[in-house]
């Protein structure tokens, strides 16, 4: 296998994903979740192993799988288990692309049994996930490390301030300007912003295209 894989851009590198959405539990029957499919994540994976990398890839619950030699997958449910998970890779890691859409906030307590229902409002009580790529950023060496951004106004600034602030070398900017971008879809239409705030703007693309881009500029910048 290490043999076959010899002479590709990724050949001996090991590249952690997160991918997919986090199930945060309320109770035994019901969570807080988000409609990402976890497919870009999925992309990102076999592209990583096609050019020859060891892969990782933590996911949160997706209807998506895949079987390749070079990709272990790591099925979590909430955003604890998938720091842990995260973690235990990252020393390891060369590449990491957070493309996971954490849960942002999680129930404080789990209830043990199902609730009942009983007044006329209910009130849930929630407290802040742990920043899986933040705490990424905290520890890194020589990872490479790249985030996601999903925003609806401000793109460019609000970018720059998670690459900044979670101390990234690169985040691929999800455009919902254009139809087919973004959530469940099979297209995205991405920027890749890196440390120099250099935008490169791709068009509106299938997902598996985009993360061939994402990759070639990854590669351009750390092994070119
Ligand atoms: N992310 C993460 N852990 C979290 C929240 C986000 O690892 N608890 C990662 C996502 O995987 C993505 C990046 O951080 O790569 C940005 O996620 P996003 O939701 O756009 O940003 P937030 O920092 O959560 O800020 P906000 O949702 O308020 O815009
Ligand atoms: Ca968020």
């Amino acid at each position: 296998k290490a043999q076959l894989n010899k002479g590709l851009p990724l050949s001996g590198k090991k590249v952690l994903i997160t991918a997919g959405p986090t199930y945060e539990a309320i109770d035994p029957v019901r969570f807080i979740g988000n409609h990402s499919t976890g497919l870009m994540g999925f992309e990102l994976a076999k592209t990583a192993a096609n050019l020859g990398a060891q892969v990782y890839l933590v996911t949160g619950p997706t209807r998506h799988s895949v079987v390749h030699d070079n990709i272990e997958v790591v099925p979590v449910v909430s955003a604890d288990e998938m720091y842990r998970h995260a973690h235990a890779y990252f020393k390891d890691a060369d590449i990491v692309i957070c493309a996971a859409a954490v849960a942002d906030y999680k129930p404080k307590t789990v209830a043990e049994q199902k609730i009942k229902k009983s007044d006329a409002s209910f009130t849930l009580e929630l407290v802040k996930n742990v920043d899986i790529l933040m705490s990424l950023g905290e520890q890194k060496k020589e990872q490479f490390l790249v985030g996601f951004a999903l925003e609806t106004q401000n793109e460019v600034a609000n970018a720059l301030g998670k690459l900044q602030r979670k101390n990234l070398d690169a985040i691929v900017l999800n455009s919902l300007q254009d139809k087919g971008a973004g959530f469940g879809g099979t297209t995205n239409k991405i920027s890749f912003i890196d440390t120099n705030s250099t935008i490169t703007a791709f068009e509106l693309k299938t997902k598996a295209e985009v993360a061939v881009d994402i990759f070639n500029e990854i590669i351009k910048r750390r092994y070119a």
